[in-house]
């Protein structure tokens, strides 16, 4: 019997079609950001001008997802909280991210599954920047065990009341 090594799987970096596929999905995420008024609050943090935006988030997502480390290499750690600090983000805001990029992947066609697992990882990520009130970060409780399920589509607490209700009081949101 021969032993086969496991052939590792696409990156999601890959899956969503490299470079033009990553640039369009930030492209569409700015556009979205920038035309709906769902989103006007996170839009009015940012500059007049979104080019700048568009570069870095992504040259941060290129690397962040599997592919060159483009982020690293011209600018060095992200220190994404840190970048954060100045902009007050709390349950709102990250939600009208996350609600936005969830827009820009299904305008983009992203294939369900990857949408599912990159939706999880955002929220990671997009949780660990509140920075105003109060509360605790789902990223901790991932680490601990997952509070869940949350609503991967809406980035919003379990919707069963008992559930929520322990969610909530553990994330203080
Ligand atoms: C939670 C809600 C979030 C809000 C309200 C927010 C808002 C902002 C704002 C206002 C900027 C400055 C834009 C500029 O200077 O052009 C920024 C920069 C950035 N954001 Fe976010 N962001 C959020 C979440 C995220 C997430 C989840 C990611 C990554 C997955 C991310 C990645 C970045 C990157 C890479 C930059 C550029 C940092 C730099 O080099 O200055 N952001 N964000």
């Amino acid at each position: 019997m021969t032993e086969q090594a496991a052939t590792p799987g696409p990156t999601p970096y890959e899956s969503l079609g490299g470079e033009t596929g990553v640039r369009s999905l930030v492209d569409r995420f700015y556009d979205v950001m920038d035309l709906e008024p769902a989103y006007a609050g996170i839009r009015s943090m940012h500059p007049p001008s979104l080019d700048g935006s568009r570069d870095k988030l992504f040259w941060f997502l290129s690397g962040w997802l599997g592919g060159p480390p483009i982020y690293a290499e011209k600018i060095g750690h992200p220190m994404l909280r840190a970048r954060h600090l100045p902009f007050p983000i709390g349950v709102d805001e990250r939600d009208q991210w996350l609600k936005c990029m969830s827009q820009a992947m299904d305008e983009e066609g992203v294939e369900p599954a990857l949408q599912r697992s990159l939706s999880e990882a955002f929220l990671g990520t997009a949780d660990w920047m509140r920075n105003k009130g109060r509360a605790r970060h789902l990223r901790r409780m991932m680490v601990r065990g997952s509070p869940g399920p949350w609503d991967l589509a809406t980035a919003n607490p379990p919707s069963d009341p008992a559930r929520r209700a322990a969610t909530c009081n553990l994330l203080k949101c």
